[in-house]
């Protein structure tokens, strides 16, 4: 159906948008957690090669002290790296920095690499530590960051000091360039899987809910085709009885909403207005015959009975949701500027706008018709009529705005009663009932 693509590719453009928004926030969070996952268990096998050698350097060391051979301590520093009995290294990084102290602080043997270029650095953040004595031989260990690297520093105690002052060893471990790419693939494989898994389970449910997203729009769109042509019917059933022509009710709506237009109204207000200028006399359809087709003028009782025309067009509107919005339209399309009008009497900003650029719609319509008992007006009769009620009838201001769009809805519309016409009142309907997903919520 040609009126339902646009709200289809709105519908599609929706989908899309929130979709692929959906499935970035999932994979970003996804790849998150992964990440700070894959991160861990790296570090994990990390520290736990680390935390090995440091409790084999201790073990040594309590074995040193009880064969009496404390002068070999510094060489126990230098094979920290190696695993015993083999000189190739560790390949998930190395020990740069270890020092054994005693409880004042004061170092006893220190070991550095100086192949190592950041040393100095490293070494600096560990002097600024405060000086910490561990109470038990628990292996105490942290990651921490040294100017933008992690490092995992190791503190533990060597000797509890029973018979002797307690001594300790605190150490850093720099991760190799092999174990930082181990962390740096890892994560990368694992957001490529994350992305990959997400996006094409995004791709498979797609097209399943873009294909129930159209068959809703082709459901919302004849809804909505069929709520219109409701609004045709009642305003053409109103027009036979009223022995006039369905295009009065098409070009007041057009002249309707080009004056609503020139002065920008909101999308919302215009449907209330087109549905208003279709219904703005339903209420006829309760007035007998014996009044509504009198070819003679009214005597006031007849008028008055006329009148209630207003209120009867209120009740009927009122039994339908999707009609409710047109009462502004339909309740004081005949109150005037100054008040004189009926059915309340409102006054000026008191009438409601919709209501106010109709009256001077459907005056304009009146006066440049052919009815049964008169002949069509003039272009300039018409407008000096309005004019002339500019204030008293009309709101001065939309006076002025139609002023400088009439000539042009005169000589395009004006005693039009042909396919043309119709045409060009789907096309403003279209324009405000058929532009995008909004039509699904009017
Ligand atoms: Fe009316």
């Amino acid at each position: 159906m040609e009126k339902n693509r646009p709200l289809k590719k709105f519908v599609y453009h929706i989908l899309i948008r929130r979709l692929t928004l959906a499935a970035l926030i999932i994979a970003g969070v996804v790849s998150f957690i992964a990440y700070d996952h894959s991160k861990d268990m790296v570090i994990d096998t990390v520290i736990k090669v680390s935390q090995l050698k440091i409790s084999m350097v201790r073990a040594q060391f309590r074995q040193l002290m009880k064969q009496g051979k404390l002068e070999t301590k510094q060489a126990l520093l230098e094979a920290i790296n190696y695993p015993p009995g083999s000189n190739i290294r560790i390949r998930e990084g190395r020990y740069v920095y270890a020092m054994i102290y005693n409880n004042q602080g004061h170092h006893i043997e220190a070991y550095e690499d100086h192949n190592y270029a950041p040393l100095n650095t490293v070494k600096q953040y560990i002097n600024n530590m405060p000086a910490s004595y561990p109470t038990t031989d628990k292996l105490e260990y942290s990651v921490i960051d040294i100017a933008g690297q992690p490092y995992i520093y190791t503190n533990t105690r060597l000797i509890a000091g029973a018979k002797q002052s307690p001594i300790y060893l605190h150490a850093v471990f720099a991760l190799s360039d092999y174990a930082i790419e181990l962390v740096r693939k890892q994560i990368m494989e694992t957001i490529f899987y994350v992305f990959t898994i997400v996006f094409s389970t995004t791709l498979l449910l797609y097209p399943v809910i873009t294909h129930l997203a159209g068959k809703l729009s082709d459901f919302s769109t004849s809804l909505l085709n069929a709520n219109l042509e409701m609004l045709e019917v009642l305003g053409a059933t109103i027009a036979k009885r009223d022995s006039d022509t369905d295009a009065h009710n098409y070009r007041v709506t057009i002249y309707a909403v080009a004056l609503a237009e020139a002065i920008g109204l909101e999308k919302k207000a215009m449907k209330s207005l087109i549905k208003g200028s279709f219904l703005h006399d339903v209420g006829k359809i309760g007035i007998r015959d014996n009044i509504l087709l009198k070819p003679g003028k009214l005597d006031q009782d007849e008028f008055s009975t006329m009148k209630d025309h207003v209120n009867h067009g209120l009740d009927i509107i009122h039994n339908s949701d999707w009609l409710q919005d047109a009462e502004d339209v339909v309740g004081a399309h005949h109150e005037k500027y100054n008040g004189q009008g009926y059915p309340q009497g409102l006054a000026a900003d008191a009438i409601p706008l919709n209501a106010r650029i109709f009256a001077i719609a459907d005056v304009f319509d009146a006066l440049t018709s052919r009815r049964p008992y008169k002949q069509p007006f003039s272009f300039e009769q018409t407008m000096q009529i309005i004019q002339q009620e500019k204030g008293t009838h009309f709101d001065p201001e939309l006076v002025d705005k139609f002023s400088l769009i009439a000539n042009k809805l005169y000589s395009e519309f004006s005693g039009r009663d042909d396919g043309g016409l119709k045409d060009q009142l789907h096309i403003v309907t279209n324009r405000y009932f058929h532009s995008g997903i909004n039509t699904l919520s009017y």
